[in-house]
């Protein structure tokens, strides 16, 4: 068997093969972000360091929207983690993590396993804040979706639909988040990363309506 070390650093290598240069803002740094984040929540909240770590390299591999269907994605996984001699045992692991993290429009059911919620949760936290606003508007770019319609509704649109905008993918994932995170680890992380988009949403609202132009013209 190849030391974790090893295997850790394969996969790495696999990861940034795959993702190096998407530009949906599921790129390799995003890859690294969440790798980051889910080895300090596993320290935190005690899971397995390995399985979370590589689960995080993984995740976005298998990602449905960057590959022709969920299907194929799973299955590039599944065949490079055969490929690397790792026990069965962590294969199916890894496996039903990256397989049932996904947000989904909130749709998938909670994860079973300590180190899903660790892995989700990293996934999620790098949704939020500064991070969470940058990759919105990458992916909104990349998709060919509006900034903002003040005027459009959009909540009968399918999660996945492209004429739905940049704004409004706030209101229907990313200021659910903080509520829908596992771990207390994350929930205390995530508290000033919700507070930071609300924020941007007043000042995107007000510059926008021209509220304080006047303010702004003052020396
Ligand atoms: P999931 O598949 O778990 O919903 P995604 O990979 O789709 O997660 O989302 C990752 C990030 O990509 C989101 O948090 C957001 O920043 C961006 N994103 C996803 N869908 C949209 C969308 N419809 N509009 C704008 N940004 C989006
Ligand atoms: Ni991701």
């Amino acid at each position: 068997m190849p030391s974790h070390e090893s295997i850790i650093h394969s996969a790495e290598q696999f990861a940034k093969l795959q993702l190096e240069r998407d530009p949906s803002g599921h790129d390799w740094w995003h890859v690294h972000r969440v790798r980051q984040l889910a080895l300090e929540l596993a320290r935190s909240e005690g899971a397995d360091p390995f399985i979370c770590e590589l689960a995080a390299l993984l995740h976005d591999v298998a990602d449905e929207k960057l590959n022709e269907s969920k299907e194929a994605g799973l299955r590039k996984v599944r065949d490079w983690l055969s490929d690397q001699r790792i026990e069965p045992e962590a294969i199916r692991f890894v496996m039903t993590i990256i397989a049932t993290m996904s947000y989904n429009g909130g749709k998938n059911p909670p994860m079973e396993t300590l180190e899903g919620k660790v892995v989700q949760d990293a996934d999620r936290l790098d949704a939020l804040g500064a991070m969470g606003i940058a990759r919105t508007f990458l992916y909104s770019g990349f998709k060919g979706q509006l900034l903002h319609d003040p005027d459009g509704n959009f909540d009968d649109l399918d999660y996945r639909s492209n004429r739905k905008t940049a704004i409004y993918h706030f209101y229907e994932k990313l200021l659910k988040l903080k509520d829908l995170l596992n771990t207390d680890t994350a929930k205390r992380m995530a508290a000033n990363r919700h507070r930071f988009m609300e924020s941007f949403l007043t000042q995107f609202y007000k510059e926008w309506d021209m509220v304080d132009y006047k303010d702004e013209l003052e020396p």
